[in-house]
């Protein structure tokens, strides 16, 4: 069991290979340094990393390995293991195991169809009797240490979901993180926090509920509506890194404190800052900030202004007197507290 879970709600953060989605010249940036970013403007309580693959050749990719072993946040990490071959998946995670990790955590939710197709991620939804050896190996695997899963309500639907509660239990998993969508669902779509809170139900250990957790306000509507013992806030950590801080203080009761736009002016500059983005020729660059603008020009104005013209933006000099427009033109402004709807 997780030594320090008791007492209070837990608040963590996946971080993504977010040059996968379409940013190929990005392969070697490193998600160390977002975890970075994400820790000045106040860290969640846990980082997980992106996911280490998983087969027959598999080594630990040192990129995503420095988010363990360079990781000056403070705050514990765990390292995700995505694959189906059980020796590799036993061999992976006895070698994380000697690093400084909070845990080993196994991803059994990726939607990418070219990763379910090979079973594994999402993929193994589909399979509960392979996800019962894969657990019971890793299980003695890690020995004492906490191993936890990561996983959606099912790949198409919930047919496979309490199955694969059960088996959480049988093996003592440690932590659950569950993204209340199907695999099919992808990022689209309702996010299901009553499945989230049948979850929280039947399993023994605790619960990190997840999806579309994009304020402090959804945060406490999520955790009251499933019990869960704390959230996971994926990408609405890009468009607001202050997200964890505003999260502890709706969770003590205070005013949550919003962010003048001038701060998210430098927020942008510590993108364009990125030490592996400043090697890629400016479009290249130009192209990696907007991926974070898409997140954050959510927040910025309610008509979708911001958003609409940072996309047209082709250069360097547009796209920063663009955000200097915007951002810096009233210093009253402030980020909204959650995205807007219908931006
Ligand atoms: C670009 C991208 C990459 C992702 N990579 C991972 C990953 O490596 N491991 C993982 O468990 N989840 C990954 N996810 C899923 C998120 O962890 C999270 O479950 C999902 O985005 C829903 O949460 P959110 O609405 O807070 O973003 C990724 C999501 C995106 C959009």
């Amino acid at each position: 069991m997780l030594k320090e879970w008791s007492g209070g709600v837990r608040i963590a953060t996946t971080c993504y290979g977010l040059w996968r989605l379409d940013y190929s010249p990005m392969q070697d940036v490193t998600n160390l340094w977002f975890m970075k970013v994400i820790a000045h403007y106040g860290s969640p309580d846990y980082f997980f990393t992106e996911y280490f693959r998983v087969n027959d050749t598999s080594r630990l990719n040192r990129n995503i390995l420095a988010a363990i072993t360079e990781n000056d946040t403070g705050r514990p990490v765990f390292a995700q293991m995505i694959g189906e071959s059980i020796p590799d998946l036993v061999r992976t995670a006895r070698e994380l195991c000697r690093y400084n990790i909070a845990g080993v955590d196994l991803n059994m939710g990726c939607p990418a169809p070219r990763i379910y197709r090979k079973n594994v991620g999402g993929g193994l939804l589909l399979s509960p009797e392979k996800v019962d050896r894969i657990l019971g190996e890793l299980r003695s695997a890690v020995n004492d240490r906490p191993l936890t899963v990561k996983m959606r309500v099912g790949f198409e639907n919930t047919d496979t979901f309490y199955e694969i509660l059960d088996i959480i239990n049988r093996h003592s998993i440690d932590l659950l993180s569950l993204h209340g969508r199907t695999v099919k669902d992808m990022y689209h779509g309702v996010v299901k926090y009553d499945l989230i809170a049948e979850a929280v139900r039947r399993v023994h250990c605790p619960v990190l509920a997840n999806g579309n957790i994009d304020s402090a306000k959804t945060a406490l509507e999520v955790l009251s509506q499933t019990g869960a013992a704390g959230v996971m806030v994926g990408r609405w950590a890009i468009g607001n890194p202050w997200i964890f801080n505003q999260i502890r203080q709706a969770l003590q009761s205070e005013p949550i404190a919003p962010v003048p736009l001038v701060e998210v002016r430098n927020y942008i500059d510590r993108l364009w800052q990125t030490p592996t983005a400043a090697k890629f020729p400016v479009r290249s660059r130009v192209g990696y900030l907007k991926m974070f603008l898409n997140y954050i020009a959510l927040s910025v104005d309610a008509e979708g202004h911001f958003l609409r013209l940072m996309r047209q933006t082709q250069t360097e000099v547009e796209l920063f007197n663009l955000c200097d427009r915007f951002l810096l033109a009233e210093v009253t402004k402030t980020l909204a507290l959650a995205p807007y709807s219908g931006v």
